[in-house]
């Protein structure tokens, strides 16, 4: 097939979607092959297995944001993952120190589809968040309050808390990130995720009624009171990802009655009462490690995204892994990454037009490296 070019020289989208995944398959190697060392594919866990099969790297949020910051001799990133794992590749991948080191030159950082966004991430935007701060100011000293944000989020969020003594953490890291939160002051403000921070928090020995939740559409004080703010110790934003959100405390009583040896392995993206019941909880990456390290024959129901659960179904058949939920939960946007978007995207880098690049506005590319450099740190 030879793709349709509009004028810029550009290779339309359009003539990719009718290619057969195999001539997919084989046209990405090539432009692999070509570009070498200079091409770096970054994967996450949850994109689909033909995608992941062309990554160079696989991971979770913090291991791909380690390789980000890491890339030392690449030129373009191809991210399949969602749009703010693409924005933090971009801020620690062009870092001033490793653009000297690459005498001035920017990695481009490519989302093979713009639409692969992250409906928890949206949940929070930084005009919320800013009146939010605000409004937070008229009952309680700021000063005193870190913000802490999930890095599922916007850039802009990731800035917001690099401008204000914050940090960023990712599912892996969030307790050592709200430790070294409270070494800073006795309040944090947490967000976008509210089941990510009451379920770090509460294991961390806070009490429920200290972490108000924070309703950015209502605008009397995010519908808590001055006292429980003043009480508070982690105020949670009303945020969630709505695939975590469809796995139930019932689904993990159906599984322990009808196989008592079960083990149920859950994201903290789970809410409370799934987490509570769990044997244990962690990133996609825990998840992975625990799997690998179990015994033949260990029963698990997981709750996560389905892609990464039947990856694991097929990469250890040696053990008997169910999926947690009895609904399809996956992760739709991940999912907008597919062999046509990432073959259209190589082969527009091969004609020398780089497409769906990921650019974040240098200021707020600075303070959001500030909050991202303070997680890296952390151990
Ligand atoms: P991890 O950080 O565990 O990879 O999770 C990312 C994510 O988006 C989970 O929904
Ligand atoms: Fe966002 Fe949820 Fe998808 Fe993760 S699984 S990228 S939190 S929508």
């Amino acid at each position: 097939m030879s793709a349709a070019v509009i004028p810029d020289g550009i290779l339309e989208f359009d003539p990719y979607r009718s290619v057969a995944n195999e001539e997919l398959a084989t046209r990405i190697d090539a432009v692999r092959a070509q570009l070498g060392s200079r091409l770096l594919i970054l994967g996450h866990h949850y994109q689909q297995d033909a995608v992941i099969a062309h990554s160079d790297l696989r991971g979770d949020s913090y291991q791909l944001s380690q390789s980000a910051a890491g890339s030392d001799e690449c030129r373009w990133i191809v991210f399949c993952g969602v749009h703010f794992m693409a924005e933090t590749a971009d801020i620690l991948a062009n870092r001033p120190e490793k653009i000297a080191a690459r005498d001035g030159q920017r990695v481009d950082v490519i989302l093979p589809d713009m639409a692969a966004g992250c409906s928890m991430a949206d949940m929070a935007a930084i005009e919320q968040v800013e009146a939010a701060w605000e409004d937070l100011a008229e009952v309680v000293d700021v000063d005193q309050i870190t913000p802490v944000t999930y890095v599922n989020s916007a850039a802009s969020l990731k800035a917001f808390c690099g401008q204000r003594g914050g940090v960023v953490c990712t599912s892996s890291n969030a307790r050592a990130a709200l430790e070294w939160a409270f070494q800073q002051t006795p309040r944090v403000l947490f967000f976008p995720d509210q089941h990510l921070g009451r379920n770090t928090s509460l294991g961390m020995g806070i009490d429920a009624d200290e972490m108000p939740v924070w309703n950015p559409h209502d605008d009397q004080l995010g519908g808590t009171t001055p006292e429980a703010l003043q009480q508070s110790r982690v105020i949670l934003w009303q945020g969630h990802c709505s695939v975590h959100q469809m796995f139930r405390a019932e689904h993990v009583r159906q599984f322990r009655e009808r196989y008592p040896a079960i083990q149920i392995l859950v994201h903290p993206e789970c809410m409370q009462e799934v987490n509570d019941l769990a044997d244990i909880s962690g990133s996609t990456g825990k998840i992975i490690e625990t799997v690998r390290g179990a015994a033949a024959g260990t029963e698990w129901a997981i709750g996560t995204e389905l892609h990464l659960v039947n990856r694991l179904k097929s990469e250890h058949p040696e053990q008997e892994i169910h999926f947690l939920s009895p609904i399809v939960c996956m992760c739709a946007t991940m999912h907008r990454i597919d062999l046509a978007h990432l073959c259209w995207s190589l082969e527009n880098l091969l004609a020398g037009h780089p497409v769906n690049t990921i650019s974040v506005e240098p200021e707020t590319a600075r303070w959001a490296r500030v909050a991202l450099e303070r997680m890296l740190k952390i151990k």
